[in-house]
């Protein structure tokens, strides 16, 4: 199986240049990229002519022909609600939906399926734990801890809560590398911290987080711990149980699946105290109009038919991880990164914004002479396909004092090539504008 209980939670292989993540493991066989790249048939689109070279994973990541395939076999042969019939076809997407909530269990070493809830995305489950578990503890003058790296979809359901409960958001800040102050963060940490919240990488400048120390640290205070990890689990192996935290969070899209599915990962003694967060069929032991008797965990946060297609083609996705070597990925993704790191260094007038020690899949930076989305622009006539803006994380914007960048994110299908080519359509965007 892919994830054991030897895997560390920080991600693996020691990279051939670059980036050394803390508790990898060396990296034991050789990536053969080009067999990856056969997998995903979108590799070989022609855009404006050219063919496509796909920089812009973090935002969303491509499809493996296996996942595609899956859905595709779902819709034609096991189509039917969960749950809820007795017919062949609703036990064939019951298994298929059932078997995936197991799988994802194993993928993260989660130590109960039934500690898996499924959902539409690392958005919902936030949001989840936020309406759920927040508003069940927090009381007027509690705190929740962030810090300045977070995505708006890990600030503003927080934000949110807050307001209603009269509690206080506070933010750890980051060094100008990008990276957490840890002694900052420490010394915010106090009785009145309820909630922790914070990304395991960040999507915006890519930085892997100390989440095992920020989690212990937490702990002694007797604050829960949420992990936004989606942009952690494409690139690092994760076991939710030696990372210690309470809630971990992620989508199926950045991990090769599609798009509408997601996982939240929860203590079940915490998922069992907490209240539902919507209501519906399959998400209730029994109703009467005068009361309502909840279904166990995970069901109870699970109303409505769900993304079935979605979670079986997530179930695909996390069975691809299995198809490669983690390790060896890693490594190659570590030295792409590198080298993408290197080279755009080197070009005048160019800034990398976040330059972190502990960094996975992102490059993130500025051209003096060019807004981002003019870069972006130019790249996309070229055939390469990045994210240019705020990335979802305005404040880390502004504490940079930029209003965008040109953020080239990686995944395993990427090469020195990918690289080679975003160098010269960078030196074209130089052409354009001195
Ligand atoms: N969270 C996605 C990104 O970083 C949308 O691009």
């Amino acid at each position: 199986m892919l994830t054991t209980k030897n895997d560390t939670a920080f991600g693996h292989g020691v990279p051939t240049t670059g980036f050394a993540h803390e508790g990898t493991p060396g990296a034991s066989a050789t990536f053969d990229v080009q067999r990856i790249r056969a997998d995903f048939p979108i590799l070989r689109e022609i855009v404006h002519g050219k063919p496509l070279v796909y920089l812009d994973s973090a935002n969303t990541s491509q499809k493996p022909e296996s996942v595609i395939r899956a859905m595709d076999d779902y819709y034609r042969h096991a189509n039917a609600n969960i749950h809820r019939a007795t017919h062949l076809l609703s036990e064939r997407a019951t298994k298929l939906y059932e078997g995936t909530r197991a799988n994802v269990a194993r993928f993260i070493n989660a130590p109960d399926a039934k500690s898996i809830v499924l959902t539409t995305g690392t958005t919902d489950g936030i949001n989840l734990v936020a309406a759920s578990y927040g508003r069940m503890v927090l009381k007027p003058g509690d705190e929740v801890l962030l810090s300045w790296l977070e995505h708006h979809s890990n600030i503003v359901p927080w934000q949110i809560l807050c307001e209603q409960a009269g509690a206080r958001l506070r933010v750890a800040p980051i060094n100008d590398l990008g990276e957490i102050d840890i002694q900052a963060y420490e010394h915010l940490l106090s009785d009145r911290t309820r909630i922790v919240a914070i990304s395991h990488v960040s999507n915006a400048l890519g930085t892997i987080n100390p989440v095992r120390h920020i989690v212990a640290k937490a702990h002694e205070c007797g604050a829960v711990v949420l992990l936004d990890g989606a942009q952690a689990v494409p690139h690092l192996v994760v076991d939710v149980q030696a990372l210690d935290c309470d809630f971990y969070v992620f989508s199926s899209h950045k991990m090769f699946g599609p798009t509408g599915a997601g996982v939240l990962y929860g203590r079940k003694s915490l998922l069992e105290a907490m209240p539902p967060y919507r209501g519906g069929g399959d998400m209730i032991a029994s109703v009467t109009f005068e009361k309502t008797a909840y279904n166990q965990v995970p069901y109870k946060f699970e109303a409505g038919t769900p993304n079935i297609a979605g979670v079986v083609g997530m179930g695909a996705a996390i069975d691809y991880f299995g198809s490669f070597d983690r390790a060896a990925a890693q490594a190659h993704e570590d030295d792409v990164l590198a080298y993408a790191t290197e080279r755009v260094r080197a070009i005048p007038g160019t800034r990398i914004i976040g330059e972190a020690a502990d960094k996975t899949g992102v490059l993130s930076f500025v051209l003096d002479h060019a807004h981002p989305h003019d870069v972006g622009t130019i790249l996309d006539r070229e055939g390469i396909a990045v994210r240019t803006g705020q990335h979802c994380a305005q404040p880390i914007m502004d504490r940079y004092g930029i209003a965008a960048t040109v953020r080239a994110s990686l995944a395993i299908y990427n090469t020195r090539e990918d690289v080679d080519a975003l160098i010269t359509s960078l030196a074209r965007v130089r052409e354009v504008f001195g």
